[in-house]
């Protein structure tokens, strides 16, 4: 197994720890970023991780802001080397109907979830070409697939990562650079559990494999996607959402 360099966005997430947990068992070494402002809380997860045997390197990142992506890739270049694997997997909703949506709540989730993709991937990505190795993958949505009611915001953020992970797929294509997309459905994390209950109830009736999926199922994606062995599979989307939207 070739050790690589991976980085998660959003580590201490729902998604993001399984993310973290399954980057450590392919044998890389692991950086992850969260919120500024949440770090007593981040040691805090740095330290259970540590407990469970999961050692990952953990840095406050605004994926919003440009020049911070470029000093934490900075940082984590210094610390534990190049990077080779890169998931992008911050994100956050502003759900509201499209008459209550307002431009704040627009531009956070285009910034978090769109712009935040070009802030992280511009950075490593020559020189992922250099090196002639890289695997990246945006994390996009169910709701990117099939639009979602009070979601007009975050289902075109989520859309628009199809668009630029097919771009910047075929820009690396013959440099060893493979850029995906994962797409889960609704998941059982802190982001689906917001949900009201009864509108929770009513989209689970509609899975067809009947539940929510795990945190788990997603990193198992995630890990096939960056595996030494994945470099023939590029600009693709993998939907792992129960069934509930076949493309
Ligand atoms: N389809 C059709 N109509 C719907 C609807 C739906 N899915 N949801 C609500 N409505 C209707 C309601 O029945 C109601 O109709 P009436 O006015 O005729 O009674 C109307 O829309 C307004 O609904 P609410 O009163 O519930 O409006 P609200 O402002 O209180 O809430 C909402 C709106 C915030 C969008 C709320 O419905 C909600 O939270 N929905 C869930 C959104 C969602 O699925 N978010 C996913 C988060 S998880 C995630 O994003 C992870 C991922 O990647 C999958």
């Amino acid at each position: 197994m070739t050790q690589r360099i991976a980085v998660v966005t959003g580590a201490s997430g729902g998604l993001g720890e399984t993310m973290c947990k399954a980057m450590v068992d392919q044998g890389h070494k692991v950086a992850g970023s969260y919120l500024p402002g949440t770090d007593t809380d981040a040691k805090e997860w740095q330290q259970a991780m540590q407990a469970a045997g999961y050692e990952v390197a953990i840095y406050p990142l605004d994926v919003t802001d440009y020049d911070n992506c470029c000093s934490f890739i900075a940082a984590v270049e210094k610390e534990l080397g190049s990077i080779d694997v890169l998931v992008n997997n911050a994100g956050i909703t502003r759900d509201a109907p499209l008459k209550r949506m307002q431009p704040q709540q627009w531009q956070d989730v285009l910034r978090t979830n769109l712009d935040s993709m070009y802030n992280m991937c511009q950075p490593v990505f020559d020189a992922m070409c250099s090196r002639g190795f890289g695997r990246i993958v945006n994390i996009s949505s169910l709701n990117g697939e099939q639009g979602q009611f009070g979601q007009a915001n975050y289902s075109a953020a989520k859309a628009g990562i199809y668009g630029f992970t097919k771009a910047i797929a075929k820009e690396g294509a013959r440099k060893g650079v493979t850029v995906n997309a994962v797409s889960p459905g609704f998941i059982n994390t802190p982001m689906v559990r917001q949900i009201p209950e009864n509108v929770l109830e009513s989209i689970v009736a509609g899975i067809p494999v009947g539940r929510l999926g795990q945190p788990e199922e997603i990193a198992r994606a995630v890990a096939f996607l960056t595996a030494e062995e994945a470099g023939y599979i590029t600009g693709t989307n993998l939907s792992v959402n129960g069934g509930e939207y076949m493309s």
